[in-house]
């Protein structure tokens, strides 16, 4: 896939969610739109209610729209059946929900590895290995072993964006990615969503109704549908100082050349073309070499 060819394109989309056999709420009326790739896509809305939720569940395949065309990576799925679209999930997109949604169970490593087995292309070893290198990637490498309960809402949010970038996804779907955790984790976050748009070249479409997340998008979607306080000038005063967090990108850029070595080994293994790996590695320099 190349620069500026669109991941999700939607065709007069309209969702109509009945309530009763003659009540409804129209959430989408005729939405046209394209995501291209490498952008950072924001959905915002007016009251909430306005039908962001929606949007992103139409655009990731979690839900169908009542009217209109989904166009994915140049593949129509509005008529899909569910067990393509499980399939085609697991292996074209990534999500991040409000709520984090890792499985209780398992540890942050094992939740980055899940979506690598669920594709039978990973051996488990491999499978490991990626993980740990994407939980170095986004700054939680120390917590592999922590289940998400022992883990911060902000830590948990960083293990499902490992979780995200786990299969080389499309496109990254975020609904309301900050919209659970404490200021100085949530610019953390979007720092490290720019990085990865910036260095890596993920796409990513996020529903916010947060100015500040709304900042680091490239472009907005604007959807019209229908205990301590703190003083105004205490608030531009810790924003200025939590605005200034960086994440580590010599950490960022060390662990991606590493998962690169690993996927060209693991694609020697399978025999099959080399190419995506050295556009990768092309891409990556080049952002070496700006920096
Ligand atoms: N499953 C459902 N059944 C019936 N109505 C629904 C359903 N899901 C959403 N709606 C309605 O559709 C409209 C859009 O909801 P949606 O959740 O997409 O909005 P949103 O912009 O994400 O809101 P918020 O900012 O609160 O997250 C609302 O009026 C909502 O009540
Ligand atoms: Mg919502």
């Amino acid at each position: 896939m190349k620069d500026n060819e669109e991941v999700v394109r939607l065709v007069n989309v309209s969702k109509r969610y009945y309530l009763s056999s003659s009540v409804y709420v129209d959430a989408l009326i005729n939405i046209n739109l394209a995501i291209r790739r490498r952008e950072i896509a924001i959905v915002m809305g007016g009251p909430s209610g306005s039908g962001k939720t929606t949007l992103m569940n139409i655009m990731g395949t979690l839900d169908k729209p009542t009217g209109g065309r989904v166009i994915i990576d140049g593949v129509d799925v509005t008529d899909a059946d569910e067990r393509y679209l499980s399939k085609f999930r697991l292996e074209r997109l990534g999500f991040v929900f409000q709520q984090y949604n890792l499985v209780s169970q398992l540890t942050a490593l094992e939740n980055v590895m899940l979506p690598m087995l669920l594709t039978g292309r990973y051996t488990k070893d491999e499978a490991r290995e990626k993980a740990r290198l994407l939980l170095d990637l986004v700054g939680v490498g120390e917590f592999a072993n922590n289940r998400p309960s022992q883990l911060s809402g902000g830590q948990q949010q960083r293990v499902a964006i490992a979780r995200a970038l786990a299969n080389d996804p499309s496109f990254i779907i975020m609904d309301e990615p900050t919209g659970s955790i404490d200021l100085a984790s949530s610019y953390l976050i979007l720092d490290l969503v720019k990085l990865l748009n910036r260095a890596i070249g993920v796409t990513f479409v996020i529903a916010t109704h947060n100015m500040e997340v709304a900042a680091i998008g490239h472009r907005i979607i604007y959807l019209r549908g229908g205990g301590r306080i703190v003083s105004e000038s205490d608030l531009a005063r810790i924003k200025e100082e939590f605005s200034r967090l960086r994440v580590d990108q010599l950490t960022v850029i060390k662990s991606y050349l590493r998962i690169l070595d690993l996927e060209e080994r693991r694609l020697r293994r399978l025999g099959q073309d080399l190419g995506e790996i050295e556009r990768r590695r092309d891409l990556i320099n080049s952002f070496i070499g700006s920096t």
